[in-house]
Parts: structure tokens; sequence; C-alpha cells
């Protein structure tokens, strides 16, 4: 039976597009999800883009017994771990259901690599863990901050368990921190799901541009930075996806330095919310109707990558503009009308 590549979380927003550029890459591709934020419509447009349906168990990752069967079951050369609770907001109101399906998952996943002798992992992880940091732009060398939010804090527990778990177990992983993915698929058939109240700001602008909301709420205007609003940093999800090819290649080939790694993903460069709306407005030919309001609670000033880890030792850099994802993400919300 063909080695595959497990996707846990496949079906969502960053995992499809992995999946597709694991299959244009040359691997077999597996994916779990619990359809909890996705729908299984993903799995046919996947097909649809690389002509290659994945394997894919409806499996909900906080059920032990399920996932040790799952590995009864299938070959597993590596696996990339996205499946995840990620709305910020939401996770201060529910800390406790953050904690179960962020950490309990990820430790059964690993259980199964330690008695299987599995290896290679790769590892979701965000810009979040550096809070606020005080040196931009942001290089790995940054020191972990105490989490502004509990979404945050299970992403730094996450990577603590597993570098404890590839000391002690030999398991190769590599976390990849992602700065803020945006934008679609060229093919415009997968993208990021309407589902649920968006937390993130390219959604909020995509509804507001299609008439979905009256009006798009700017979290502050008072920050030090040159023009007040906030600066992040925007990469487009293909790119995105495109890096964990690069690091799953570095674990399988055994490139890796130590059995432990984290990197950077983002494009280097930082935009600012105004920045933005106007970058959207001038790709797309649209006007934006905006208003300042109060910051939001838990919000940094700014945080944008450092990229020269990621370029240098995963042999990966951004190519995808701004202009490209601030496009593909309003033609993707125009066909979901
Ligand atoms: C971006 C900027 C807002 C909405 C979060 C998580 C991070 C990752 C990405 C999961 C901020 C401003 C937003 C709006 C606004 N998630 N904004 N009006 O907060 O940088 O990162 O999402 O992995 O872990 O922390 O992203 O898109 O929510 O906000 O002014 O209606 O846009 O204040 O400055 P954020 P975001």
């Amino acid at each position: 039976m063909a080695k595959k590549i497990l996707v846990t979380g496949g079906l969502g927003f960053i995992g499809s597009h992995t999946v597709v550029a694991l299959q244009n890459s040359g691997f077999d591709v597996v994916i779990i999800d619990n359809l909890s934020n996705t729908t299984i419509d993903v799995l046919n447009q996947i097909t649809d883009i690389t002509g290659i349906k994945p394997d894919f168990e409806s499996i909900d990752l906080r059920n032990k017994g399920k996932v040790k069967s799952f590995f009864d079951q299938y070959e597993v050369e590596g696996i990339i771990h996205f499946a995840a609770s990620k709305a910020v907001g939401e996770s201060m109101h529910k800390p406790l259901d953050y904690y179960e399906n962020n950490l309990s998952t990820l430790i059964y996943l690993l259980q199964e690599m330690r008695d299987r002798k599995l290896d290679h992992f790769i590892f979701s992880s965000s810009c979040t863990v550096y809070g606020q940091a005080d040196k931009l732009p942001i290089t790995e060398r940054a020191p972990v901050k105490k989490a502004e939010s509990v979404y945050g804090n299970t992403k730094q527990i996450g990577e603590e368990i597993i570098q404890d778990s590839c000391t002690a177990y030999g398991i190769n992983a590599i976390a990849l921190r992602y700065f803020n993915p945006i934008g679609a698929h060229e093919s415009l058939k997968i993208g990021e799901l309407p589902l649920g109240i968006p937390q993130n700001l390219i959604p909020f602008i995509t509804q507001t541009a299609a008439g979905k909301r009256e009006v798009l709420s700017v979290y502050g205007e008072d920050y030090n930075t040159p023009d007040g609003t906030a600066i992040r940093d925007y990469i487009h999800v293909v790119d995105l996806a495109k890096a964990h090819i690069a690091a799953l290649k570095r674990l399988i080939e055994k490139q890796n330095k130590n059995t432990y790694e984290f990197y950077n993903v983002g494009t280097g460069t930082g935009s600012s919310v105004l920045e933005i709306i106007k970058a959207f407005e001038r790709a797309n030919g649209v006007k934006l109707n905006y208003k300042i309001v109060d910051r939001r609670a838990g919000d940094i000033t700014a945080a944008y990558a450092d990229t020269t880890m990621a370029n240098k030792e995963l042999k990966w850099k951004t190519k995808l503009s701004l202009e490209s994802a601030l496009k593909s993400a309003w033609e993707w919300k125009k066909k979901q009308e």
C-alpha cells in the first residue's frame, strides 16, 4: 500500500490549498476532517483542481479510539496537522473547548507516532506566539511571549509538546509560524470559507464590498504606525501552502539540523489596515465603505516576518503579490454569491 501524507483539517482554508500543493508535488494524501468548519464539497473541488481524489476520513481527532483505528488502516509517511479551533475571540469564552480540541488531538497524533515509530510532523503554528515583538521584522530568535489569547496559548503549548516529543521519541518535526494568510486558489474552486461570522480582515472587507455588511470597522487609528492603523504581514495562501511542501521535503530528505525546527512564514512586508483597504480598492476597482472605531481588545500594533531562515533553510519564498491575493479574495467572494 502506497505511503500517504496525512493532512488533518485538510478540507479547511489552508489545509485544502496544501492538499492541492501536495498532490501537485506527487504525494498521495489522506485527509482527516470532522467537517466542523468546512463542507464535504471542498473534497470535490480539490479533486477537480488536481484530478486526483484524496482519501478522506470524517473523524473527530478528539476520539482517541478512532485515531488509533485510522493508523491501523493507513500507512502514513508524514503528518501535516492543521485541525484546530482558531477563532481568537471565541477562544477567550471557551477556553476548555480550545485546550481540549487543540491539544488533546495533538497528543493523540503524537502518541500514535511514538507507538508506531512514525516520523515527519508539520505543525500549523502562528506568529501569535510572539505577541507584540520588541523588534521588527520578527525573526525566529524573537522571544515567545505570554499569549494574548487562549488560542495563541494553545499554539505555544502545542509547540512545546511537539519539541518534548521530538527529544524523547526521536520524531522530526517543523512548526510553521504563519503570519496572515489571505486569498484563494487561481481556479477559484477553493478559498476562505464563509462559514460562521469571520474574524479576519479580508473576509470582512469582501463582505463589505459585496454589500453583505454596510460598513467595514477599522479597529483603531491611534497605533504607533505611519497612518495610525495596525500593521500585519498578509501572505497569499497558495505561497503558504507551498511552504508546507518545502518543510515536509526537508524532513523526508533528512535535511533538518534539529529534530524540532520552526520557521516564520510571511512575505516580509508589513501593510497597515488602511493600506490594505486602498490596495483592495485599487486591485478590484471597488470603493470600500469604512469607519474608524475603537481598537479590538488583544490586537497588537505591528507584526511582519523576517523570512531569512525560511528562505535559506526551506529554500522557499513567496512568489505571489499582495495585489493578486486581494484580487483572488474578491473573485472568490463574488463566486460564492
Ligand atoms: C488583521 C488586522 C485588526 C477585522 C489573527 C490571529 C492569527 C491568525 C490570523 C489564525 C488587525 C484589523 C480586522 C476588521 C479591522 N489566525 N481588523 N477590522 O488579528 O492579525 O491575526 O488571524 O491562525 O493567529 O491572531 O488577523 O485579520 O483578525 O486582523 O480593522 O473588521 O485587521 O485589528 O489589525 P490578526 P485579523
